[in-house]
């Protein structure tokens, strides 16, 4: 599958917002997530990705369709590393690697060390990123449970 990484444009900051509305019904199964009175979810952030220089927003596609997307963050530990703060493979392109090249690609972007959460109750999740950080990793995959509003795993590992 060829898989590409491509910065989101501020031009295209509502298709963003489209994925990420899909990508909050999927965290609505496990988190709780009130739909507004419009019929959507809230999502304060993505003004951040357009506006600070420590936060990118990619678009994931694949075989020249949109699939997905990738938020970054260099600014969550003050020690130059970089944290996956949202990622999104949409359910049409689900189970076809396309998620594991979008995240070796995302980490390529950056070599160093890299942090990310996901929630014990994310199966998917909770599948994926051991094994995709296992295969990218140069050195040990730190593991630590921690709670942030609900139980998670927070992964620390060094690319590149
Ligand atoms: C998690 C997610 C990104 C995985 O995307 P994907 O493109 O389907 O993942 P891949 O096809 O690259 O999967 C690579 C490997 O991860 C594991 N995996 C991925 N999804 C899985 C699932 N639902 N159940 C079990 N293992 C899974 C498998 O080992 C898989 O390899 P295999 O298909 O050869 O068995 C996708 O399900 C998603 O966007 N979910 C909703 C949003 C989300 O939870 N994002 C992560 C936030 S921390």
């Amino acid at each position: 599958m060829d898989v590409e990484l491509l910065a989101v444009a501020e031009a295209d900051k509502p298709v963003l917002a489209n994925l990420i509305q899909l990508y909050q019904h999927d965290f609505s199964e496990i988190r709780e997530l009130p739909l507004t009175r419009h019929g959507t979810f809230g999502y304060s952030y993505l003004d951040h990705y357009f506006t600070e220089q420590t936060r990118e927003a990619y678009f994931i596609e694949a075989g020249g369709e949109l699939a997905g997307f990738a938020l970054a963050r260099g600014d969550v530990d003050p020690d130059g590393s970089w944290n996956v703060a949202e990622f999104f493979v949409a359910r049409g392109h689900r189970r076809k690697g396309v998620a594991r090249e979008a995240a070796r690609l995302l980490f390529a972007r950056h070599p160093g060390v890299w942090t990310l959460n996901f929630d014990h109750a994310n199966t998917a999740a909770a599948a994926f990123w051991p094994s995709v950080t296992a295969s990218v990793a140069t050195g040990p995959v730190e593991e630590v449970d921690v709670f942030e509003e609900v139980p998670c795993t927070r992964l620390r590992f060094r690319v590149g």
